[in-house]
């Protein structure tokens, strides 16, 4: 097994770090890696914005949920999708481009383009021997965050990446079997096969949190998308996006 392929199969989110910051060649290395990742049509709609003001930790990690890694690690990235850039290529150019920056298809490019970057970057981060933890909490308070980070129109916070030297080591969480997520040829519709596979991925993540826990918990894979599937959460993004310039059509 290659260098990339261990480190790729040893990720974990890693939630407490140690107080050495990155160094501006950590930062620069994790950068570049994030955007060398493929771009659709070259087009390199996204932008990362790096955190290091710890007041400013502080107020993100509020915003994203109270967590306090968001604060306590060794730099933080915003990944954002950023169409910003075009638009100023359009205005100088006397080009009117809204229809195509306002398309619903835009937007998914630049979203896609922003998480190609983002798992460079985690990747990149790991490889060095750092821990990384994904910040989807942001989300929590797009008004608030675009505020602090002076977001122009047509750029949209989309997640964080937690970055640092880990403090601990949590075990590996289980994905599901590959025959569950790999279809070969076409799409396998069939809910009885769907039901039996599901079973068998719960069984092996109760497994999982009770020698986790020492069988304090023994949820399953499936109770817990029942919970998290029953409790739609931030309902206001489709309004902030279009505040932001994507109504997306
Ligand atoms: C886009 C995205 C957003 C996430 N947001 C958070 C978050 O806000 N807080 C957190 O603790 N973990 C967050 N995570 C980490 C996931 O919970 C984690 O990847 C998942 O539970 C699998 O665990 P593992 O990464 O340790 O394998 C996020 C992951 C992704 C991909």
């Amino acid at each position: 097994m290659n260098k990339v392929i261990e480190t790729l199969l040893e990720h974990r989110s890693i939630r407490k770090f140690n107080e050495k910051q990155l160094t501006k060649e950590q930062i620069e290395i994790i950068v570049k890696s994030a955007q060398s990742a493929s771009t659709s049509s070259f087009v390199q709609a996204y932008s990362m914005i790096g955190i290091k003001d710890p007041q400013k930790k502080k107020m993100l990690a509020k915003l994203a949920g109270d967590q306090p890694y968001v604060e306590k690690n060794g730099h933080f990235f915003l990944f954002c999708a950023d169409l910003y850039r075009h638009e100023c290529i359009g205005e100088r150019a006397n080009l009117d481009f809204s229809e195509t920056l306002e398309s619903t298809e835009k937007f998914m490019v630049a979203v896609i383009d922003a998480t190609l970057a983002a798992q460079n970057a985690a990747v990149a981060a790991e490889s060095m021997g750092l821990g990384i933890c994904y910040i989807g909490g942001i989300r929590n308070n797009l008004n608030e965050v675009s505020q602090l980070l002076n977001l122009p129109n047509k750029v949209v916070p989309l997640f964080g990446l937690a970055v640092g030297e880990p403090d601990h080591m949590p075990e590996k969480k289980p994905r599901l079997p590959i025959k569950q997520v790999y279809f070969e040829e076409e799409y396998i519709i069939n809910k009885e096969v769907t039901y039996s596979h599901l079973d068998e991925y719960d069984e092996m993540i109760s497994e999982y949190y009770q020698s986790r826990t020492k069988s304090s918990r023994s949820e399953t894979w499936s109770n817990q998308i029942e919970k998290k599937m029953s409790n739609p959460v931030r309902l206001y993004v489709k309004d902030y996006l279009k505040k932001q310039g994507f109504p997306l059509k």
